[in-house]
């Protein structure tokens, strides 16, 4: 059930008016339902317990959808651990109150540093994807003089039939170790003393509606613990992955309980494996909104274009996956019936900078405000600085009550990073409060006295 509802005419976010929130905070803000967070978690674990017992289940939320400090608190205060894919996340997580133990951490391309502080963090395991990054897990943990837990993450060639972009369980994605090269990679980690094989991974994409690829998946990767077990290998559980989708429009709404029957059919009752779960999505995506403003409503030549005041930078998905938001006004007054096809645009300069095309709205002024739906998934993680516009400041709503869960940095903060190289000197019209920028120039023999300038 959506935490969004009309009452009094005007679109809410629990108990709180969005109208509130945005003439409080500005305007485009992305504001969560702490409750809908909540109780997406407390119906997914529940799902999993019910059928395979709390003792064998491990939910760790794919924070990559939405890692906000506060989001984050909200799920680790349910019980729940984090799936990672960077330093970045890592050092979040633990931030957000996460125990290390409940940290897992898949991803093509962890770096040495990464490795050693996820290490030193004592996470549960890392999910790894190659034989290279094994021989670097095992280099880092021997320096370390600590064991590393380590899960195969596998590609069990299975189309999660979803967007081909976040497709990951195919024979041609980046993912995973070939399933059928899984016996030559084990036999080489019996040189690998610092690694410590618990098991395998699996995770075949996201936005999935169907339970026939994860069936397939599932069975597959039981199918090679079991291979493991027989070989020796003193495995004890198996990664899951996330994928579960939501609806944003018309897809068939997701079924927690089938899925979670699903993992018992295919894996609880074939293995003895515990297992674990990385859901991103599922938990946040439909607990999120954004809220912009409208700048304009211009005439276009083929239908009128509504030009708001958030961009493809603050949310790309339109742009990059072509998905498709759900738009609804914030106030809901007379004639909300009467709808007319627009295109919704944002003020960025390039035309992909397009969130809906002819899509039916009520009449629309300048000043209105609109919300986009299932903005709590990969939303505000995914925006970027282009065109010089500032990041999206986030709310949390739990009740009556918000909070601003990020707050808008000011244009001098995010110049604060940037300087003009020294050789260019000082531009006349520099912001009189920042450093000369006298920086050394690289390379330079008389950089060291840093004030040589080079034409
Ligand atoms: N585990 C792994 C290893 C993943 O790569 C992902 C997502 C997840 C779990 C969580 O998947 P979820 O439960 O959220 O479907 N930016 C795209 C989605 C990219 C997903 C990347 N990996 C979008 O906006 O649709």
């Amino acid at each position: 059930m959506t935490p969004f509802t009309y009452r009094d005419g005007g679109l809410h976010a629990e108990d709180v008016p969005l109208s509130r929130i945005a003439d409080q905070v500005g305007t485009p803000v992305y504001v969560y339902s702490q409750s809908a967070i909540e109780a997406a978690y407390d119906r997914f674990a529940g799902a999993l317990e019910a059928e395979l017992g709390a003792a064998r289940t491990l939910v760790c939320y794919a924070m990559k959808a939405n890692s906000n400090v506060g989001v984050l608190a909200a799920l680790a205060a349910r019980g729940a651990g984090a799936d990672i894919v960077s330093e970045g996340e890592l050092l979040r997580a633990l931030a957000a109150g996460v125990p290390a133990d409940k940290i897992v951490y898949p991803g093509v391309g962890k770096t040495r540093h990464e490795i050693a502080a996820a290490l030193k963090a004592g996470i549960h395991q890392f999910n790894a994807e190659s034989l290279p990054e094994l021989e670097l897990i095992d280099a880092v943990a021997r320096a370390l003089g600590v064991r590393a837990p380590v899960a195969l993450r596998i590609n069990p060639d299975v189309d999660a039939k979803t967007h081909h972009k976040i497709s990951t369980g195919r024979a041609e994605d980046k993912f995973g170790i070939d399933a059928d090269a899984l016996p030559e990679v084990v036999e080489r980690l019996r040189a690998l003393d610092a690694v410590d094989l618990k098991g395998l991974a699996v995770h075949i994409g996201s936005q999935i509606t169907e339970q026939a690829p994860f069936r397939q998946a599932y069975t597959r990767t039981a199918e090679l613990y079991r291979w493991l077990q027989d070989a020796g290998w003193p495995v004890d559980r198996i990664d899951l992955g996330g994928g579960l989708g939501i609806v944003y429009r018309d897809e068939p709404a997701p079924d927690v309980e089938g899925y979670a029957r699903l993992v018992r059919e295919t894996v609880a009752e074939t293995t003895d494996a515990r297992l674990a779960f990385e859901p991103g999505r599922h938990l946040v995506g439909n607990a999120g909104v954004l809220v912009t403003r409208t700048l304009y409503l211009k005439q276009g030549r083929v239908r009128p274009i509504l030009v708001v005041d958030a961009a493809m930078n603050d949310l790309i998905r339109p742009a990059l996956y072509e998905a498709w938001h759900e738009l609804k006004p914030v106030a809901r007054g007379a004639g909300a019936d009467e709808l007319t096809q627009m295109d919704v645009v944002g003020p960025v300069c390039e035309s992909a900078d397009t969130f809906a095309r002819a899509r039916p709205l009520p009449a629309m002024r300048a000043g209105d405000l609109l919300a986009f739906f299932s903005a709590g998934a990969y939303g505000a993680v995914m925006a970027s600085g282009y065109n010089s516009r500032l990041p999206v400041p986030e709310v949390m709503v739990q009740g009556e009550r918000f909070a601003i869960v990020r707050r808008r940095p000011s244009f001098q903060e995010v110049l604060s990073s940037e300087q003009v190289p020294g050789w260019l000197g000082r531009p006349a019209d520099a912001a009189p409060d920042r450093a000369p920028p006298d920086t050394p120039v690289a390379g330079d023999p008389a950089a060291s006295a840093g004030t040589r300038k080079t034409g």
